[in-house]
């Protein structure tokens, strides 16, 4: 089955964004992963709708925006008229789950919901039925680089068999040449790669190299 790679942004060299996701794209990817922060709800900053609208002019990739805010519901709307195709919202940042993924819902947009490495699954289980997408953090979010907590593959394996048919799961954070097979054993859909593809040599390559496993 063919496996499917989500490049993070946040790896990316942007003095020459356009150039990384023409890389991305002629590599083969048709999602990429942009992870908006806060300064709050994780100890970094980021970007917000203003780049993902410029990053949606560029590119027909399914954008998948990982909100890592707190109050994540006064911001729906924004990235979804700033063109995100997925929004994905925190567990632990959303005060009303269902009402916030319905709302994603309401604008168009596939509904994400996302949950840190130390929150079980019972937290997500009144929107397992409705969530479009579930994303794994195998890492703390806030920072690219980090090292992937094997311990998350469990959830992924749990959740694989318990998921309704039409949600896909992805897994972010730490993956890479190293880890991927792994994740991918466990049934799951999409993995996020960051910094182990950008950092590659040869971005088209180690693309390659993630998607053939
Ligand atoms: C981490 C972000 C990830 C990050 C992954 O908080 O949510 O999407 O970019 O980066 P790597 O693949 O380097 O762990
Ligand atoms: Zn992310």
């Amino acid at each position: 089955m063919k496996r499917i790679i989500s490049p993070s942004l946040l790896s990316a060299d942007f003095s020459r964004l356009e150039s990384d996701i023409r890389t991305v794209e002629s590599a083969g990817a048709e999602r990429l992963h942009l992870d908006v922060m806060d300064g709050n709800f994780v100890p970094n900053l980021t970007f917000g709708p203003i780049v993902i609208n410029g990053i949606r002019k560029l590119t027909d990739c399914h954008l998948e925006c990982h909100l890592m805010i707190n109050n994540p519901d006064k911001y729906i709307a924004d990235y979804a008229d700033a063109g995100a195709d997925t929004i994905i919202i925190h567990q632990e940042a959303s005060a009303n789950l269902m009402t916030d993924l319905n709302n994603i819902k309401k604008l168009n947009c596939a509904a994400g919901v996302c949950i840190n490495p130390d929150t079980p699954i019972h937290k997500i289980e009144s929107v397992l039925e409705i969530a479009d997408y579930i994303l794994v953090m195998s890492v703390f979010p806030g920072f690219g680089g980090q090292e992937f907590i094997s311990s998350t593959l469990q959830k992924m394996r749990d959740l694989v068999e318990r998921k309704n048919p039409q949600t896909v799961i992805a897994v972010d954070g730490g993956v890479n040449n190293n880890t991927i097979n792994s994740v991918f054993d466990t049934g799951i859909d999409i993995v996020i790669v960051g910094s182990g593809l950008f950092s590659a040599p040869n971005i088209p390559q180690r693309f390659k190299e993630l998607s053939i496993g």
